[in-house]
């Protein structure tokens, strides 16, 4: 159900009883007293309080949840790689960065259920030993940010969060710290850069976070939506999490976001792997608006590789979408109708990976541009046959030769749009506009 659409007076939980998340989504933010009636709130931070860090560890390795930010790795596993001992001080940090387009879940997230989000940092921070946290979080996302400052003031005063947490002696402060509108900054590393208040670029790696992260000291970096998780896995255990997917190394549910043309837009939890994108699109998403035919996919936000009609019969999970060339992402699902130009969409696409390149690494910062200079022209009527070659050889040229993902993630959607829609491309060279205007 869309935003707009939702009733006031019917809260997500009448109409969908079985999800961990959007059940307790309402109009506001649901304060700590929901939190701990409704949500078992900060049980399972004591209940991790009461185990060993490696026994909290094994649990969210067991229940395969595997990031919700886009590139998928365990949980479990990218927290098992924090060095026990460290001179230095350990920091986990949620990123709540939340900018490629079609992606807009962290943002309810935090809207609704912010107590959720912190209590996943808790429990994660007690698991590698930080006792620093911080949220990064987008800096459109204002109405958030109050939120979840709030939030963090009733979890200290009630002795969730803070100095002695429980009466545990374990400490843990989280502080928000608000970007300043640079996708690249959702990128892990880039993101400790600007948190540090150095330039918003991705780092070299080796090292990695886990080893040299935010101020040297070794750090973990979790999605909102895989720490939202978090605590339901330690209240009702790793392997009933680890059930809720359908496919054995995926667990929990997955928040899928629906966007584009369809008749009922908006955000869909369900078990992680139970859909196809057909089902999505025509079960839940009450099909195309005016009925129109489907074109075409982006499963997985604007840097997945783009899925022809014919393709949307594969499962909704990380491993499925892999196998035929695409990827879930963070699940932002962009679908398209037949009379929508590709030429256009695929234009402002790789315009958005241009203007957001912070321009360290030649193959992205020209590689972008070049691209968006080409698809301008095709899109104006002056493109020329060749230039198809020419783009294909360009996205060529950014593919895995850069720093971070964000050159992959324009030269994906370059060469699945020009290789599956070709036709489409030549028919709006051949007639110097769009068949479609
Ligand atoms: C260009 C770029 C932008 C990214 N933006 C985000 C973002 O906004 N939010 C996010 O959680 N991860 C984003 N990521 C992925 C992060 O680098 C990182 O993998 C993620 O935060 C890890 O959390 P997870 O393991 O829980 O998914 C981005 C990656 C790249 C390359
Ligand atoms: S790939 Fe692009 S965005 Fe990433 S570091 Fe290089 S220039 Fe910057």
């Amino acid at each position: 159900m869309s935003e707009q659409e939702r009733p006031p007076e019917q809260p997500f939980e009448d109409s969908q009883p079985e999800t961990l998340f959007i059940q307790h989504f309402c109009e506001e933010a649901r304060p700590l007293s929901y939190y701990l009636k409704n949500m078992s709130g900060y049980s399972a931070l004591k209940k991790a309080l009461g185990m060993s860090s490696d026994e909290v560890i094994n649990e969210v390795k067991k229940a395969h949840i595997r990031g919700r930010g886009g590139a998928g790795f365990p949980a479990g596993v990218k927290w098992s790689l924090i060095p026990k001992e460290s001179a230095k001080a350990k920091y986990f940090i949620c990123n709540a960065d939340e900018s490629e387009p079609g992606t807009f879940k962290d943002r309810d997230l935090m809207r609704y259920t912010p107590h959720l989000v912190l209590e996943g940092m808790a429990i994660g921070a007690y698991a590698i030993g930080a006792h620093t946290g911080y949220i990064y979080i987008r800096g459109e996302y204002v109405r958030e940010t109050g939120i979840l400052q709030a939030a963090i003031l009733e979890a200290e005063k009630a002795g969730y969060l803070g100095k002695n947490i429980m009466g545990t002696g374990f400490d843990f402060e989280i502080t928000i710290h608000r970007g300043a509108g640079a996708y690249i900054c959702g990128e892990e590393t880039a993101l400790l850069n600007s948190l540090e208040g150095r330039r918003g670029e991705p780092r070299v790696k080796p090292p990695y976070p886990a080893i040299a992260g935010a101020f040297g000291g070794p750090t973990v970096v979790n999605n909102v939506e895989t720490l939202a998780g978090v605590p339901f896995v330690l209240n009702r255990g790793g392997d009933w999490y680890a059930k809720l997917g359908r496919i054995t190394n995926s667990g929990g549910t997955r928040i899928y976001e629906v966007s584009g043309h369809v008749k009922k837009p908006g955000l869909y939890e369900l078990d992680s792997g139970s859909v196809t994108v057909r089902q999505l699109i025509y079960d839940y998403c009450h099909g195309i608006l005016d009925d129109k035919k489907l074109k075409a996919v982006i499963p997985g936000g604007s840097s997945a590789p783009v899925l022809r009609a014919d393709e949307i019969d594969v499962v909704a999970d990380i491993d499925p979408m892999l196998k035929i060339g695409s990827m879930l992402g963070s699940a932002g699902m962009i679908v398209v109708s037949e009379d929508y130009c590709l030429v256009r969409l695929l234009a402002r696409i790789v315009r958005f990976y241009a203007h957001e390149s912070c321009g360290q690494c030649t193959p992205c910062r020209e590689g972008t541009k070049w691209a968006q200079d080409i698809l301008d022209r095709i899109e104006g009527g002056r493109g020329h046959q060749q230039d198809l070659g020419l783009i294909l050889q360009v996205a060529d040229n950014m593919n895995a030769k850069s720093l971070c993902a964000l050159a992959d993630a324009a030269a994906g959607p370059i060469i699945s749009f020009v290789t599956k829609f070709r036709a489409d491309f030549e028919a709006h060279i051949r007639g110097g506009k769009c068949p479609h205007a």
